[in-house]
């Protein structure tokens, strides 16, 4: 593969998750295998910002795969954002002769990687975060990690829940996404399960409860996801409570859920990523992420890629849209409908199977 490329950066930015060293191994690997050195850059951006890098050798990423959080260290960094602090990691680049980035982690990171591409250092995006809220690729490295963990530690609740005859309302991660707390209630036998992406019946959930008690059932599992006013809320669990007069406590995972060895899936999605950025860099790509869509690894433009996440979370409307061609424009739209479609089948799933 020709290449102009002397060194190339990594850096994994926000919430860290666990497959991130996977990929840093692989573009580690794949980058010294065509001949290009490697720079781990500590801390995400603010390591760019600091200068604040290290050399990485093929037996730094040694023993790594199985370690969740990541070996690069992650932040958000404020500095970044601003014109002194873009300057400062511009400098850093040159400094080490670090030609292109590939920078890991969730929206705020792929904007991060637009500014360094708009000042003429090429960097591409690798999708990690356990919420897998980028609407551009149907996966992110670190959710079925995530998930399964919320699956051992409902798992372990429902144990005590149905000793006791109680109620468990478990709050989980996500940000604004509900797709941890949709799939892991379907597989942990949930009665019901609060999402922002779907419509939720409080009254039509104690009247089930109550019915299915009187029924004989003793052990009952609530998932919420997190920021959803009035639920992701201890007094949630007291509201069921005294509707159904089923004992109920909360928890709430939080970080946990965050933590943990990688599953098969994200050390080999990490891994298929990882080299796929690196080729594509070396192949004079910029401002992409690399995507899974529909079973395979394709690379997207980032601005295509920003637009659909905005579109999709309701922070932009249509009129974003003119500016890309009707092939485009469609592409987009597909891929928030096919997102919204995902939650209505998985919400009526639920619904269907929950008793
Ligand atoms: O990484 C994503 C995420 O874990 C969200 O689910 C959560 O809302 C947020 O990050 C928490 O971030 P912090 O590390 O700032 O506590």
């Amino acid at each position: 593969m020709a290449t102009k490329f002397r060194r190339i950066g990594v850096l994994t930015s926000g919430g860290d998750a666990p497959g991130m060293n996977n990929a840093i191994r692989a573009i580690t690997r794949a980058a010294l295998s065509n001949g290009v050195e490697v720079i781990g850059i500590n801390g995400g951006y603010s390591g760019l910002v600091n200068d604040n890098v290290r050399q990485l050798s093929a037996r730094d990423v040694s023993n790594i795969v199985t370690r969740g959080g990541t070996i690069l260290y992650s932040d958000r960094c404020l500095e970044f954002k601003t014109e002194e602090g873009m300057a400062k990691a511009i400098a850093t680049c040159k400094k080490y002769n670090i030609d292109g980035i590939i920078a890991c982690g969730g929206d705020g990171t792929f904007r991060g990687a637009t500014d360094l591409s708009n000042r003429g250092i090429p960097t591409i995006g690798i999708p990690c975060t356990i919420d897998n809220d980028i609407t551009s690729t149907d996966y992110a490295i670190g959710y079925d990690t995530a998930m399964n963990t919320v699956v051992e530690m409902v798992d372990r609740l429902r144990d005590t829940c149905e000793s006791h005859a109680r109620c468990n309302v478990v709050e989980v991660m996500g940000n604004h996404a509900g797709g941890i707390a949709i799939q892991t209630a379907i597989a942990c036998g949930a009665v019901d399960c609060v999402i922002s992406e779907a419509p939720f019946d409080e009254e039509a959930m104690y009247e089930k409860m109550r019915r299915l008690k009187a029924d004989g059932k003793r052990g009952f599992i609530v998932i919420v996801s997190e920021l959803i006013p009035g639920y992701a809320d201890p007094a949630f669990a007291k509201k069921i409570q005294e509707k159904t007069g089923i004992e109920t406590k909360f928890a709430r995972l939080a970080h946990v859920v965050r933590g943990g060895n990688p599953t098969l899936r994200d050390r080999v999605v990490g891994a298929r990523m990882g080299s796929m950025a690196v080729a594509e860099l070396l192949a004079g790509k910029s401002n992409v992420v690399i995507c899974e869509q529909e079973n395979e690894t394709v690379a997207v433009d980032i601005n295509f890629a920003q637009t659909a996440d905005r579109l999709y979370k309701g922070k932009a409307d249509e009129s974003e849209l003119e500016k890309y061609s009707k092939e485009e424009q469609s592409g987009i739209l597909r891929l928030c409908e096919k997102k919204r479609r995902y939650f209505k089948d998985m919400t009526a799933l639920l619904s269907e199977i929950s008793g």
